[in-house]
């Protein structure tokens, strides 16, 4: 299988091509040409692979544990993305993937945050639903050396609540009790990875950085998000159905489009389990 991987924009996102679903599983150095491909451009789109359930699964394996949660979806290891709560039951939840986010920064348990996530299209919305994407990467090495040095020892408390309550201003009590039983977590703003790599933790979770006046972490916090999403930073995809994405976690931030809740669009996803905390 001979495949060609072309940037997408200068920071984030770049397309293979050239794969065929029948032949994903079987060529052995698959998996570390992706792994190598999603360090360097955080995001690859396979457009028109139409991946089945089953082989997702499968070659997500292969790029490390999945998550095997129920998902809405008789295949083991899919999730189904839906607004829809009869295809969904907790579809409510996912308007919050309308604002940047990091997955699993709000985890129930000490799960350090996803490696990756694959997104194929199911079916897309009449309008909207479009995925963006920002490197977290070089919304560090955007910033100058002095702002570096001032945001280098600052933590920021992340929780459920903060991103719940940007899509439900006014949540009932009971929402409310909700969202607050899933513990909040605090991380460093900036993650030094294992390779060294430093990035930017932002995002809708985000609650304050710790020891901070609230309405200057505010400012902080959504500064630097909005200058990490400057549009020229930003990779849009615009989905057909059969498009396979997948993202580096760690390394990007990323939202929908907001798209109608009796929209037709679903996607499925895989999601492969994160073996590094943000440290
Ligand atoms: C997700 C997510 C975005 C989308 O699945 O984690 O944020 O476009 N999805 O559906
Ligand atoms: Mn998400």
């Amino acid at each position: 299988m001979t495949i060609t991987i072309d940037e997408l924009s200068d920071t984030v996102g770049a397309e293979v091509r050239g794969l065929r679903v029948e032949e994903l599983l079987a060529d052995k150095t698959l998996p570390q040409t992706i792994f190598d491909a999603l360090e360097e451009h955080g995001v690859l789109v396979f457009r028109d692979l139409h991946l089945d359930p089953e082989t997702q699964v499968a070659f997500c394996r292969e790029l490390g544990e999945v998550d095997y949660s129920p998902g809405h979806h008789p295949v083991a290891g899919i999730y189904r993305v839906s607004l829809d709560t009869s295809k969904n039951s907790s579809a409510s939840y996912l308007r919050a993937t309308f604002d940047w986010h990091i997955d699993g920064c709000t985890p129930e348990d000490d799960a350090y945050p996803q490696k990756a996530t694959m997104l194929t299209a199911k079916a897309v919305a009449i309008s909207g639903g479009e995925t963006e994407f920002a490197s977290t990467y070089a919304a560090f090495d955007q910033l100058g050396a002095g702002e570096r040095e001032r945001l280098a020892s600052l933590r920021v408390v992340h929780s459920l609540e903060a991103s719940q309550r940007l899509v439900t201003a006014e949540p009932t009590p009971e929402q409310l009790a909700v969202w607050r039983r899933r513990p909040s977590k605090e991380h460093p703003l900036i993650w030094t990875h294992k390779s060294g790599r430093r990035s930017l933790v932002l995002g809708a979770s985000t609650d304050h950085v710790v020891g901070m006046d609230a309405g200057d972490s505010r400012a902080l916090l959504d500064d630097l998000l909005h200058r990490s999403t400057e549009p020229e930073r930003v990779y849009r995809h615009e989905w057909s159905v059969g498009d396979t994405v997948i993202w580096d976690n760690r390394g990007v931030i990323h939202r929908a489009a907001p798209y109608p809740a009796d929209s037709p669009r679903e996607m499925l996803r895989t999601t492969v389990l994160g073996d590094e905390p943000i440290a």
